[in-house]
């Protein structure tokens, strides 16, 4: 078997940075996307300091133009992508009444309008491979979460647009899986430590005390995860939402 090109959106830092490092690790080539090109070298070195394979990609995921182009270059100079992680992420919370138009457009734009232009544009190399794995980054959050309208509408989003991909794909050889993290500890959630007007430790503390594991998670216990669906042992689990939240969140 040749090696494998997977992409991974959002990779520049936090989850979809450890996701590009395992997965490079896993003997996948892979492709490290985020807005900013400059931003994901440091990602691509790492992988290739450990002797892996990577690529740096510049692209806004909610941009089609952006998209086609990112694809096409990553076919090109890694080979055709048949592993993607749906990863990109952004958040805009605030209470409903509070909450603008443009920020219930931007979550939507970059987690679905993203995930659909990424998954539509790999497809093809992935139908013709007989062989895909999508995995979409959904959250807790689709179970609904105070200040976070948008943001819950999306990762709730996710999890339909996954299970419609498994069905269509499936006889393609494609899987499509989603995974829902709970708190994980990266920017994201310093963020909204800082937007509640709290130490980062603190915040982190206080979430460990809902957890059943008692701790939050790191960007590896996703990676694992996104390992699995990515793999070639998990060619028969299709259209799942697996909740990596150090208990059962659903
Ligand atoms: N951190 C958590 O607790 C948590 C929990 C549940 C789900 N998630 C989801 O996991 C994913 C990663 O989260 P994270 O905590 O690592 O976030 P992060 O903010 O640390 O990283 C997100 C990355 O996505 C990139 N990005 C944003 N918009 C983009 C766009 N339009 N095109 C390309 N790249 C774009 C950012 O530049 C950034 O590098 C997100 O989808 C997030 O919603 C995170």
């Amino acid at each position: 078997m040749s090696t494998r090109t997977a992409i991974v959106t959002g990779a520049a830092r936090g989850i979809g940075a450890a996701v590009a490092r395992r997965l490079a690790a896993d003997g996948m080539a892979v492709a490290v996307l985020d807005l900013d090109e400059s931003a994901c070298a440091k990602v691509v070195a790492e992988i290739e300091a450990d002797g892996g394979k990577a690529l740096a990609v510049g692209a806004d995921v909610s941009d089609e133009a952006a998209v086609a182009a990112a694809v096409e270059r990553v076919a090109t100079e890694l080979g055709a992508p048949t592993v993607l992680v749906n990863n990109a992420g952004i958040i805009r919370d605030n209470l409903l009444f509070k909450m603008t138009v443009a920020d219930w457009d931007a979550v939507m734009s970059v987690h679905l309008r993203g995930a659909f232009l990424m998954s539509r544009e790999t497809q093809k190399h992935m139908t013709e491979a007989k062989f895909g794995r999508i995995v979409n980054l959904s959250s807790t959050s689709a179970l609904g979460n105070r200040g976070q309208a948008n943001y819950s509408a999306a990762k709730a989003g996710m999890q339909g647009f996954t299970k419609t991909l498994a069905f269509e794909l499936g006889k393609f050889g494609v899987t499509a899986n989603a995974i829902a993290p709970g708190f994980i500890e990266t920017e994201m959630t310093a963020a909204t430590a800082a937007r509640v007007g709290m130490d980062f430790d603190d915040f982190k503390a206080l979430a460990a005390k809902e957890i059943p594991v008692a701790r939050t998670g790191r960007p590896e216990d996703i990676a694992n995860a996104v390992s699995f669906f990515a793999g070639e042992d998990a060619g028969f689990v299709s259209g799942q939402v697996l909740y990596v939240a150090g208990g059962p969140k659903a």
